[in-house]
């Protein structure tokens, strides 16, 4: 088996961006995200540092705004229109989960699509249900399976694809991504009935469900690329996926790792989305 090396691949990714950045500095443009934060729940707070970094790393300007728990969906819209009124920005990301009473669809339908780095917006889902060429601003950890399979070579094009996982942010928006590049896709869920015996079929699998073990080596063709999108907390407090990392590894040609894997990749490909940002809105 040989190891998806995401953090690898990201900090390549990164690497590339920085002479991106550096390039638009010369022109007067400095890239930046913002990035709303609602509580202190300990993964979100994880995650954002994580971008964080990204951001030091790759010279894009970082701005966060931290809300309490008892925030309105009223009084994060106000901010997201500054946000998008002020020319100095370029991403607007919004930190999910949301306390219950947040409409979280009025939080994403406020932010202006041009700024949406997530893709998050209907606008942005619309357009990347198209086809590739309208993948403008397409969500960041579908995008970065997209290049994670890329970099390694891997075609997608006549494969069998099956998505675990049927969520707005990541296995919807990855079937349809993996569609858009020509694989035969199936999309399994907490619905589907015998997940094995789809799971089994696929040249590579892709999971997004958030739960530890949910794929055993049976359930996993002999050669396949695995995907392993989720992240769960054990009780020693162990980073995990969903799959069975040992067994798996022993049966799949190609398995991504948890942590090292999906995660720094959605990270450098939120970056990417920034400086896309940028460029349109200056540019275009
Ligand atoms: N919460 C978990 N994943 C994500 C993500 O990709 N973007 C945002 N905004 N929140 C998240």
């Amino acid at each position: 088996m040989q190891l998806l090396d995401g953090r690898k691949v990201s900090k390549e990714i990164l690497h590339s961006l920085q002479k991106e950045v550096a390039a638009l500095e010369k022109k007067h443009i400095h890239p930046k995200l913002t990035v709303i934060l609602v509580g202190k729940d300990a993964s979100s707070v994880s995650y954002i540092s994580q971008k964080q970094k990204a951001c030091l790393t790759t010279g894009i300007q970082w701005e966060q705004f931290d809300y309490e728990t008892d925030v309105t969906t009223e009084i994060l819209i106000e901010k997201i229109k500054d946000l998008n009124a002020d020319e100095t920005v370029h991403g607007i990301l919004v930190q999910l989960p949301l306390p219950k009473q947040v409409y979280v669809p009025d939080v994403i339908r406020a932010i202006e699509p041009k700024k949406d780095v997530d893709g998050f917006t209907a606008y942005n889902l619309g357009k990347m249900f198209l086809s590739t060429e309208f993948e403008y601003l397409a969500p960041c950890t579908p995008l970065g399976v997209v290049r994670i399979l890329e970099h390694y070579k891997i075609a997608i094009e006549g494969k069998e694809v099956v998505v675990v996982g049927h969520s707005n942010i990541v296995g919807k928006p990855l079937s349809v991504m993996l569609l858009n590049r020509n694989a035969t896709v199936t999309t399994c869920h907490v619905y589907t009935k015998d997940l094995a015996s789809h799971t089994r079929r696929a040249d590579i699998l892709c999971v997004a469900v958030g739960k530890p073990g949910l794929i055993s080596a049976e359930m996993v063709k002999e050669g396949a690329v695995v995907i392993d999108i989720g992240i769960n907390k054990t009780n020693e407090g162990k980073l995990v996926g969903d799959i069975d990392f040992e067994a798996v590894g022993k049966k799949a040609a190609y398995v991504t790792p948890v942590p090292g894997g999906m995660g720094p990749m959605t990270v450098a490909c939120l970056m990417e989305n920034t400086i896309k940002a940028a460029k349109r809105l200056n540019f275009q």
